[in-house]
């Protein structure tokens, strides 16, 4: 067994192959939506398949529909931006700031127009938006807001608000390498029983008995549905529905939140302690001050090429030769990837200033898009958090030690 996984996983695996489906006292999916919004303090959880598909019905619930305008930032993984796309809705890309490397609400507010709908503030490696701000521009433009908590699992702001329970909703992923590991799944949050209902519904194949609360059980009263003029859909749905043996894992991950979270938060410590006098690593700032990050990823801005002539690889190669596991770069920027700029290409995406025909890289240059994300993106580097334990951890460190001693604080 897996490291991650020494919790109740096997446990509850068997009780659902057990039960045969039928788990008394409700099923593990349930179980898992009831102890998350304990554990996030919020009336309602719906589990789903992914965080995608979190994000997909999230834009539903809020009503995206084709030529909506949601504003996104660049600098996060594509999923973000597909979402919108699914809905045959618009991304609107507003730029980071260069000190936190987070959407940025001054940009947010210089990309809004009449066709915006919805701002999605993404928690990137762990370290929380600027959410006064960012609650502040949505509520004066009346916009709903997507928190985006894949990378930010627990995370807490200056105020100890946790991420993902201040906007409208926030949406959760338990991939592979997340905090909280069932293969694939997610989960959404949110305090409004419209929106929770609206997001079960588009999710579960948009059966009429859906809930906020529940995702509804026909078989409770069988003789209603053994009856040749039962309707049991009366919206278009998803099936976006989180299978018993995905919830039984996500189920055990969650009752040791705390446990994977305070790991994480001690690898970066020891980063912090490696990194604490070299001038060419530089950590992003919480806006306001005071936010407690999860640290998914330790992220630092590279500045070693500037500063001392070396490059990302040079740095990279001395990491591994020193023992540090791998370091992960950050992704291109979401309009620079082929599938996104090859669609924007027919103007049909972000831009309307773009005039088909032309270059678009060059009309990206020109109109400064985001440039901060452009800086930051082929500089930023991402040191894993995961290991297993102390002796990972110390040695993650003193591998970055060395490096940063070679070539120079
Ligand atoms: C910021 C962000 N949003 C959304 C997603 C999508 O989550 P999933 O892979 O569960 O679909 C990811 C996945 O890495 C992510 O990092």
């Amino acid at each position: 067994m897996g490291w991650r996984f020494k919790g109740n996983e096997l446990k509850y695996l068997k009780e659902v192959l057990d039960s045969d489906f039928k788990l008394t006292g409700g099923s593990m999916v349930k179980r898992f939506e009831d102890k998350f919004k304990q554990v996030f303090g919020m009336p309602y959880a719906i589990a789903t398949t992914s965080g995608t598909a979190a994000l997909h019905q999230a834009l539903l619930a809020c009503g995206i529909r084709p030529g909506d305008e949601v504003i996104v930032p660049p600098l996060t993984p594509l999923m973000c931006t597909l979402a919108v796309i699914y809905c045959r809705a618009k991304p609107v890309f507003a730029d980071v700031r260069p000190d936190t490397f987070l959407l940025d609400p001054e940009d947010v507010k210089r990309k809004i127009t009449p066709k915006t709908k919805v701002i999605m503030p993404v928690h990137l490696c762990g370290h929380i938006c600027d959410m006064d701000e960012i609650m502040s521009v949505a509520r004066g433009a009346d916009l709903r807001v997507i928190e985006d908590c894949a990378q930010c699992c627990f995370g807490l702001d200056h105020k100890d608000r946790v991420a993902g329970t201040i906007g409208d909703i926030g949406i959760f992923s338990f991939g592979e390498y997340k905090m909280l590991s069932s293969g694939e799944g997610g989960a959404l949050i949110t305090k409004n029983v419209g929106l929770a209902e609206k997001i079960r519904k588009v999710g579960h194949l948009g059966f009429k008995n859906v809930s906020a609360e529940s995702a509804g059980s026909v078989g409770k009263n069988p003789l209603r549905i053994q009856d040749p003029s039962f309707l049991r859909h009366d919206s278009i749905g998803l099936n976006y529905i989180m299978s018993e043996f995905t919830g039984a894992v996500a189920m055990a991950q969650l009752e040791r939140i705390h446990w994977f979270l305070n790991k994480r938060i001690a690898m970066a410590a020891w980063y912090d302690q490696a990194i604490r006098n070299c001038e060419w690593l530089i950590k992003p700032q919480s806006a306001p001050p005071g936010s407690k990050p999860t640290f998914w990823t330790y992220a630092v801005l590279f500045e070693g090429q500037k500063k001392l002539g070396i490059s990302w690889y040079e740095f990279r190669d001395k990491f591994i030769h020193f023992g540090g596991d791998k370091i992960r770069a950050a992704l291109a920027l979401v309009y620079n990837d082929p599938a996104i700029f090859n669609l924007s290409r027919t103007g049909c995406l972000f831009h309307d200033q773009y005039e088909q025909g032309k270059d678009l890289k060059d009309f990206l240059k020109d109109n400064q898009y985001c440039p901060n994300a452009e800086y930051l993106q082929p500089r930023l580097m991402y040191f894993t958090t995961n290991q297993k334990n102390q002796r990972g951890m110390q040695k993650q460190a003193e591998a970055l030690r060395k490096t940063i001693e070679y070539f120079g604080i």
